[in-house]
């Protein structure tokens, strides 16, 4: 379960999110969390999870090293901070920031390379759900990735399936939408890997609430969830952390 904050909050109302969050989990919580905080605050919430069973997150990466990229943080930075995951090729990133497929397999490539997990970002708008593209453009996305850092590489993975037109919106997959995209998508590794494909954890964000989660979550293909908005009340997240099996 990652909380995906983008670009909310400030120091005086993360500090007692996460403190909120770090108290409902250490209650015992079966799945793992992941908190993926605006890179700004990454120093102050890695000092505050060192020795906790709750994961740090990076919301992007640059596809560069170092050097001349201003504004931009490289995966060496995220390292220094014991940053467990990185979340790549989100809807918002690709539309806003014009990351490409190919921008997004070479962030991909990056952090795999450098041992962090990537939460690779996939998902269609309510315009190619409508002109019934959807497999086509999570095949797309998919596929750059497969062909850019090879099939094993997902071995040390986690996809995201974001149906864009449910981000933010209130407007949430139908469980049994989610699970056809997510079967197609474990489908899609399949045809090069099944091992990978089996072990691959495949979560679903888009208007993920406490209200909606369980019957998300029982679905075969369901592993997990990135959830922004819900993430920013603690009590919210924790019970969306809960309806996880
Ligand atoms: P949301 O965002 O839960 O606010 O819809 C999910 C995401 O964009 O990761």
């Amino acid at each position: 379960m990652a909380a995906n904050w983008k670009m909310n909050g400030n120091l005086a109302s993360i500090r007692p999110l996460l403190a909120d969050i770090l108290a409902g989990v250490q209650t015992g919580m079966n799945a793992e969390v992941v908190i993926c905080p605006p890179y700004i605050y990454i120093d102050e919430i890695a000092l505050r999870l060192d020795n906790t069973t709750i994961g740090l997150g990076a919301q992007n990466v640059s596809h560069h090293d170092s050097g001349a990229h201003t504004g931009e943080v490289a995966i060496g930075m995220l390292q220094d901070y014991n940053t467990g995951y990185v979340i790549i090729g989100h809807s918002e990133r690709r539309m806003l920031y014009g990351e490409t497929d190919g921008i997004v397999a070479e962030k991909f490539k990056k952090v795999v390379d450098s041992g962090l997990k990537p939460i690779l970002c996939v998902g269609e708008t309510l315009e190619q759900r409508e002109a019934d593209e959807t497999e086509e453009v999570i095949a797309r996305q998919l596929d750059t990735v497969i062909d850019n850092a090879g099939v094993k590489s997902f071995a040390k993975a986690v996809i995201a399936y974001e149906p864009v037109w449910a981000i933010g919106t209130g407007r949430t997959a139908t469980p049994d939408q989610a699970q056809e995209v997510h079967a197609f998508i474990r489908l899609r590794l399949a045809r090069h890997d099944e091992e990978i494909a089996d072990l691959l954890r495949i979560v679903y964000g888009g208007s993920v609430k406490a209200d909606n989660a369980n019957e998300l979550f029982t679905m075969a293909d369901i592993d997990g969830g990135l959830i922004g908005g819900a993430s920013l009340i603690a009590e919210d997240f924790l019970s969306i952390c809960q309806a996880a099996i």
